[in-house]
């Protein structure tokens, strides 16, 4: 059979990364924001997280799509068109695949070699599903290639990515998901919930330092891809889970007081202040239903885990 793989390069701008870096580091609470992780080093270390055993959620979430997949599909119905924004490896959905049957699917992602090659691997191992493989910078837009057939649509959100934006923004995304999809689409989402803070600490922080590496990443890149001249070893990871907001927080602390020179800016942090790179909040059901339905969206179904570590939601969206 003839394979059918389309690549659309919306070209997210990487210029952004330059003024991103420096307008966070001229800011008071100096910060940056967590999709600069993902080049290609950054997304392969992402993968490498995902491998730890304290970090849950890829398992977890894992492990309930393979005992769902069939149920799912049984609410969804076969042959819709599906949207995975975000799609990194296409490990989960390769799970899914085989039972929701799509007519085609739509994998997004900011990096495009590693696009690319994710793409044409499941073009192979899928030859009756036609693949448009679309870069670009999902928290901006959700472009559907002209190619894409049209038909029903499901977007797909597993990781819990959604928690690595503001509640507001959250928001503001979900709204973009619901016109996207369309009157009779649906939206089937993974979230991390709220639970016992030493797993959420634990989560962050895994012995075998890969998350470490994961945040320190943003300095090499700093240094390599801008030609910054700040040192990756004289800053450490921290990560810890901020109870009050709901959320975990990254941070790179700087070891000791430092200059940062770059392009006529002079970036000065103090011994222990740090750079801001991440959050992930977590929710509770309730909260997360309440902010889907806000967004435009009813809840069809919900699924927890046993021990309630992680939850899967499919919404559709309200007319
Ligand atoms: C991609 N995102 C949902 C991950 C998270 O848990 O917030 C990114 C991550 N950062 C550190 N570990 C994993």
């Amino acid at each position: 059979m003839e394979q059918l793989v389309t690549f659309h390069d919306y070209k997210p701008e990487t210029l952004s990364f330059h003024d991103a870096v420096v307008e966070g580091l001229s800011h008071e609470r100096k910060h940056i924001s967590p999709k600069f992780f993902y080049d290609e080093r950054g997304s392969k270390l992402f993968d490498k997280i995902c491998e730890q055993p304290e970090y849950y959620p890829p398992s977890v979430e894992r492990r309930m799509l393979l005992r769902l997949a069939d149920e799912i599909a049984s609410l969804t119905g076969t042959g819709r068109i599906l949207i995975e924004p975000g799609v990194g490896s296409a490990a989960k959905i390769r799970l899914l695949l085989d039972a929701l049957q799509p007519a085609a699917f739509v994998p997004m992602d900011i990096s495009f070699d590693y696009l690319k090659s994710v793409a044409t691997g499941l073009a192979r191992e899928y030859p009756w599903l036609p693949v448009h493989a679309t870069c670009v910078d999902f928290t901006h837009s959700l472009p559907i290639p002209q190619q894409t057939p049209s038909g029903p649509r499901l977007l797909f959100f597993p990781g819990s990515s959604l928690g690595n934006l503001h509640h507001d923004e959250a928001g503001k995304f979900l709204e973009m998901v619901r016109e996207t999809v369309a009157n009779d689409g649906m939206l089937l989402i993974g979230v991390d919930t709220k639970k016992n803070e030493k797993l959420l600490n634990a989560a962050y922080n895994d012995a075998a330092g890969v998350t470490a590496e994961f945040n320190l990443n943003l300095l090499h890149r700093m240094r390599h891809e801008l030609g910054m001249d700040c040192n990756p070893t004289m800053f450490k990871h921290r990560a810890f889970y901020n109870s009050k907001i709901g959320r975990i927080e990254m941070h790179l602390v700087s070891k000791q007081d430092q200059d940062i020179r770059f392009n006529g800016h002079r970036f000065n942090l103090e011994k222990g202040e740090s750079l801001h790179t991440e959050n992930s909040y977590k929710y509770t059901p309730e909260e997360f239903l309440a902010m889907a339905s806000h967004s435009g969206f009813k809840s069809i179904r919900h699924w927890l885990d046993d021990d309630k570590l992680f939850a899967i939601y499919l919404l559709e969206a309200r007319g």
